[in-house]
């Protein structure tokens, strides 16, 4: 693999550091994305799996309290140690977690390590939450992007031509929507975990099985479960998710609602990344993906 080194950026775009081609943000040692990718993923292994923005971390902490009899991750506890990520940790340090495993990665399925025992939670979110989550998660980590005074409109030609950290938001959603249907893997969106929390918990817990199912079996884990996963709770003790962000940025955990993007997009916006999505999706299962959110931007 090639040593990495900043793209050359355009005014008002977002700085990355490219590893042959794959853009990660800044910072990410060279060695995580080849070491990571080298991964042999063993059966007892639980990857969430998602484009970034998409509720990654609200699903770790729900495997987590799950894991945990409810027991949430504590003040002084980093989910990035708890819960690594596989492409900027490498290897070495996920193989030292105990048994199983759990493993955060916003690879595409390609190149995902696989073992047909484990399991794979993966979660999506329409494009337009997603794009608005990660505009704001950009300028936010000064240290990651160099972007504190880009603007929407600049972040967003760079989203819907995937010229960001990890890649197209839509080849992302082509490769694991492919394998929607291997037993392995369980799909959910954000929309679903926010409109039905406990249906969500719930159908985690029976997926993973095991320690993860007791957990959902006990009413007073699951509550505990619903509640140390819900956004006040998760708004509080922030540094347990990320690292440290200028005090006049958003907090990592934002507004966690549906619908944000439509105070942020211009019609035109709006339209572009509708065609995008629609492109992406014809034929599959997943034109049928957000038909409220859909219709909202086809009325702009
Ligand atoms: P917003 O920026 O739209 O608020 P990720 O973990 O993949 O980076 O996703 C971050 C997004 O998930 C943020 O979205 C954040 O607010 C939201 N989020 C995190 N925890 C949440 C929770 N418990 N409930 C709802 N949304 C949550």
């Amino acid at each position: 693999m090639a040593p990495s080194h900043e793209v050359p950026n355009m005014p008002k775009t977002p700085h990355y550091a490219s590893h042959d081609g794959f853009l990660l943000p800044l910072g990410f040692p060279v060695e995580g994305l080849a070491s990571g990718l080298s991964y042999q993923a063993a059966a007892s292994d639980v990857f969430v799996s998602t484009y970034p923005k998409c509720g990654t971390t609200w699903m770790q902490h729900i495997v987590w309290l799950l894991a945990h009899g409810g027991r949430p991750l504590g003040a002084d506890e980093r989910m990035t140690e708890a819960f690594p990520h596989l492409e900027e940790v490498g290897r070495e340090l996920v193989e030292r977690l105990p048994a199983p495993r759990l493993i955060k990665t916003h690879l595409r399925f390609e190149m995902t390590p696989q073992h047909p025992q484990a399991r794979y939670v993966w979660v999506a979110r329409n494009p337009f939450d997603c794009a608005v989550s990660f505009f704001h998660h950009t300028r936010g980590f000064v240290q990651h992007y160099d972007f504190a005074d880009g603007t929407f409109d600049d972040y967003f030609e760079c989203f819907i031509e995937g010229r960001i950290d990890f890649g197209s938001y839509f080849e992302h959603l082509a490769s694991w929507g492919a394998r929607r249907d291997e037993p392995n893997l369980l799909f959910t969106t954000f929309e679903a975990m926010r409109a039905d929390p406990r249906a969500a918990v719930m159908q985690v817990g029976r997926f993973l099985g095991g320690p993860f199912e007791a957990s959902v079996d006990d009413p007073a884990v699951l509550e505990r479960v619903l509640e140390h996963s819900s956004f006040a709770s998760m708004r509080e003790d922030q540094q347990r998710w990320s690292s440290a962000r200028p005090v006049d940025a958003p907090p990592f955990v934002r507004k966690g609602v549906v619908g944000d993007w439509e105070s942020c997009f211009s019609s035109e916006q709006a339209h572009r990344l509708l065609a995008k999505l629609e492109a992406c999706t014809a034929g599959t299962w997943m034109a049928d993906l957000w038909p409220d959110t859909l219709e909202r931007a086809r009325s702009r």
